[in-house]
């Protein structure tokens, strides 16, 4: 399973870069709109040095806006992905962005059949929201699960991003059950850094090492 981080923060953004861990990218409109910056200034921004997928949503409902837009978002650099919702009028723009050889995420994925409608649509990728799943007493892994399934069965090759990440266990859940992707949010990331056994190693290496005797 591949990382990305699921972030509109430059800071963030080099942060993870950094780590040398990092596929791509993805943003929605409720995370730009908590920056200080156009939406296209900060593809730009974030495009000069994140090689791997970056996602930018649409925000038109309809077909030929959501066309029009993403054109637009896709035209400030090639590893630009357009993200549209999983309507009608979502795959009927993911059909139009496949033929331009535009890369696309269908997101608010909620069910195995919304993810097959999807792929056969075209869809580059997949968001199924695990989070959003959950805080409404579903078990959003299991939905993970199912497409899994069902994109092996069928040979059917649109990557899975399991979205909505909200804590470690979704991390490790999400690879175990066929996420190819995760997109994770900053502060879930650092915290996969975090291991009690891990900080008292380093304590207890250091402590030896300052009692040498030479
Ligand atoms: C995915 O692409 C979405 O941006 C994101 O994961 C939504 O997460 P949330 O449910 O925490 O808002």
């Amino acid at each position: 399973m591949k990382f990305f981080i699921d972030t509109a923060n430059l800071d963030e953004i080099k942060e993870a870069h950094s780590l040398g861990l990092l596929a791509g990218v993805t943003t929605n409109p409720s995370l730009v709109a908590k920056e200080n910056i156009t939406f296209e200034d900060r593809l730009r921004e974030i495009t000069e040095f994140v090689e791997g997928s970056v996602s930018a949503e649409v925000i038109a409902l309809d077909a030929e806006g959501m066309i029009r837009e993403g054109k637009e978002l896709a035209a400030i650099a090639p590893n630009i992905t357009i993200k549209v919702p999983m309507t009608p009028d979502g795959l009927k723009a993911v059909k139009e962005f496949t033929s331009l050889g535009i890369k696309t995420n269908v997101t608010l994925i909620f069910s195995a059949n919304q993810a097959l409608m999807a792929a056969r649509a075209g869809a580059t990728y997949v968001s199924p929201f695990l989070g959003r799943l959950d805080d409404i007493g579903f078990n959003g892994l299991d939905l993970i699960s199912d497409i899994a399934d069902i994109f092996a069965i069928h040979d059917i090759p649109s990557e899975i991003i399991a979205a909505s990440i909200r804590h470690p266990m979704h991390v490790t859940e999400a690879a175990k059950n066929g996420a190819h992707i995760a997109t994770i949010p900053y502060k879930v990331l650092m915290q996969l850094f975090k291991h009690p056994l891990t900080n008292a190693g380093i304590d207890q290496f250091l402590a030896d090492w300052e009692k040498r005797n030479v």
